[in-house]
């Protein structure tokens, strides 16, 4: 391979002559200082290697020098030789100092042109938390949950069937007329209540039973404190020997443990057409008014006998409660829309 033309311009050396025998010392050191200053000038690891080839390559006054050692007597081998490997030294050394050094420069550049400044501040991510509503769900069921009750879910998109009928709100009962129901058409709906889910858990599960159900119920209604979607924790027990004293137990319990006091509950005889006895359970607030906080009852035996389950043999308990109500009893919040505005601004308090 032919080196490539040389780029360095040599005319800095000292022209000497290129018989060897004509040489001084002077002069060859004169020489080895020009090339170690011509060496520094050089920039570039390419030209470097140019200038490599043209100080000490075959073509070089040095590689001429030195090929005349031969014609020398001994004495003069000595000194000329002594000369020549000094330069040749030098300017190698030089060269090789210099490579390393424009090769380290190099090298400096790339990482800096590559390094990231990890001082610069982060564009700073905001931290989410979940929904009140989610997070008042979960400190329900979790009450449950160590109670021994399982988590069941039902569908929203339901038959009259199981959300009215078999409920023993059979057609024209005037409870239906208090559901404000969203009909699909004559025989589907969005469940108006979980205790769809009691039916469905009824007709698939042996006694004992002992399940709660969170989700979502629709109902045409909407103001401060109806909202046409909201959130309901149904509860079901069904064994051999269920009462209302357990419910009674079960629910005062619940209801200390969630809000964290001791409260004053009553039990207020109502009416629900798939329990009986019925009652809706209220709390007594600081001001001495009474807050209805969820339905209950023993399940009718109209409803187990629906599903399949013996009524001499089992008796049960249902109860069913509002979950916005509960989250705004719990944050102390007036206006149960804002759950579902989801303005950032109010979700951000509850983190
Ligand atoms: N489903 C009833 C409601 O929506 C609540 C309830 C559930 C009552 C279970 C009794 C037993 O109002």
């Amino acid at each position: 391979m032919t080196n490539p033309a040389a780029n360095n311009d040599l005319s800095a050396l000292p022209t000497l002559s290129s018989e060897l025998n004509e040489l001084n010392e002077a002069q060859l050191i004169e020489f080895a200082n020009a090339a170690e200053a011509l060496i520094l000038q050089v920039n570039d690891v390419r030209l470097l290697q140019d200038l490599r080839v043209q100080l000490t390559g075959k073509k070089s006054p040095l590689t001429g020098w030195s090929k005349q050692m031969g014609k020398l007597s001994s004495d003069d081998k000595k000194t000329y030789g002594g000369w020549l490997h000094e330069v040749r030294s030098r300017i190698q050394e030089a060269l090789t100092a210099h490579q390393q050094q424009l090769e380290m420069t190099a090298l400096n550049a790339k990482l800096a042109s590559e390094s990231i400044d990890i001082t610069l501040p982060a564009r700073g991510a905001q931290k989410g938390h979940l929904h009140p509503v989610t997070m008042i769900t979960q400190r329900m069921q979790q009450y449950f949950i160590q109670a021994g009750f399982n988590v069941a879910t039902g569908p929203e998109v339901e038959s009259d069937y199981y959300n009215f009928e078999a409920l023993n709100i059979p057609e024209h009962h005037p409870a239906r007329a208090m559901h404000d129901t969203f009909y699909f058409d004559a025989h589907y709906l969005l469940r108006t209540q979980t205790s769809n889910v009691q039916i469905h858990t009824m007709e698939k599960n042996e006694p004992p039973i002992r399940i709660i159900c969170p989700g979502r119920v629709y109902r045409n209604d909407s103001d401060q404190t109806h909202s046409p979607m909201f959130h309901q924790l149904e509860g079901l027990m069904v064994t051999e020997r269920s009462t209302f004293a357990e419910l009674k137990g079960l629910i005062n319990e619940f209801l200390e443990v969630f809000f964290g006091k001791e409260l004053t509950i009553r039990f207020r005889p109502s009416f629900f057409p798939f329990t009986e006895p019925s009652a809706e359970v209220d709390i007594l607030d600081g001001n001495g008014k009474w807050l209805e906080v969820m339905g209950c009852g023993m399940v009718h035996p109209q409803v187990l006998t629906n599903c399949g389950i013996d009524a001499e043999k089992y008796t049960g308990f249902a109860f069913g409660m509002g979950i916005e109500r509960f989250a705004m009893l719990y944050y102390g919040i007036d206006d149960l829309r804002l759950f579902f505005q989801n303005d950032v601004r109010f979700l951000k308090q509850f983190g």
